[in-house]
């Protein structure tokens, strides 16, 4: 590839400069998708394949930067692009397809915004992993590269656990929205953004690196906002939602 490691940390502070600019803006405009979606947004497309589109790139176009890295079959950068893959494909190929809401829409502003952001991320992430960055062999007794890939996978299970609450919620053709009750709902109205949380924070920990740092950063700043966005709009929607209930945080926010 014809880049330079100037080029790739001048992408990265991109990215961290994104995270900020997000946050700010996601503190006065909840993101139009899902529940927060309208309809001044502009023309919308099939939810489904909104994510299935603004997603493909953190799969396809990651493998296909990685494979082009100097490391790509040291061992280490491998296990780090299998923990990647692994949430990656997950959330691109089959979440959409355990969403239920028939007929539900995005806007395509939505997906095109987070292709865009897809596409520097993963340059940004992938590069790093199996090109800039360093992981020889040392790297596997390394406890940042255990703790990191716990948390990783402790995320990866909270956020898929609750996510699956969530969508059982529907039964098959429902649109609407309900309470969701048990497990960590009865502490915080998003376990699934704070398992989300978790899985890039792990990822940050795991490849100690700025181009993680930037991605996890931004994962607080970008769900963050709407986790708070969400509670609100539980606690107005539903009269007899619970009081104890924090956003994301357990006693905590
Ligand atoms: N890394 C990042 O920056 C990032 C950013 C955004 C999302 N994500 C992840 O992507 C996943 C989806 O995000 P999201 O923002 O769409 O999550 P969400 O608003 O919690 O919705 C998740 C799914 O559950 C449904 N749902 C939510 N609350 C419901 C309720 N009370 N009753 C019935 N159904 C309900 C939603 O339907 P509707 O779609 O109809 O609302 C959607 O299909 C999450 O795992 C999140 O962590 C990651």
């Amino acid at each position: 590839m014809a880049d330079s490691p100037e080029l790739h940390r001048g992408a990265t502070w991109v990215l961290i400069g994104l995270a900020v600019v997000t946050f700010v803006v996601l503190r006065r405009i909840d993101a139009p998708y899902g529940r927060h979606q309208r309809a001044s947004w502009g023309p919308t497309m099939p939810a489904r394949l909104g994510w299935i589109v603004m997603e493909t790139p953190a799969v396809l176009v990651f493998a296909g930067i990685y494979f082009q890295g100097q490391h790509r079959f040291e061992l280490v950068p491998l296990i780090l692009l299998g923990m990647w893959q692994f949430h990656y494909v997950q959330r691109t190929y089959v979440f959409p397809f355990r969403m239920r809401g028939e007929g539900k829409t995005m806007p395509i502003v939505v997906c095109a915004l987070a292709f865009v952001f897809q596409l520097l991320n993963s340059y940004i992430n992938a590069r790093w992993i199996s090109h800039f960055g360093s992981y020889g062999g040392e790297w596997l007794s390394d406890p940042r590269l255990w703790i990191g890939a716990a948390l990783f996978l402790g995320g990866w299970l909270i956020n898929f656990k609750a996510d699956a609450m969530l969508i059982a919620l529907r039964k098959p053709g429902e649109q609407g929205y309900k309470i969701p009750r048990g497990w960590l709902y009865e502490r915080i109205s998003c376990p699934n953004y704070l398992g989300e949380m978790l899985v890039w924070i792990g990822w940050a920990v795991a490849t100690w690196s700025l181009a993680g740092f930037g991605f996890a950063l931004y994962t607080i700043a970008n769900i963050g906002p709407r986790a708070l966005a969400n509670h609100r709009w539980y606690r107005e929607t539903f009269e007899d939602y619970p009081e104890q209930r924090k956003a994301v945080i357990p006693y905590l926010l």
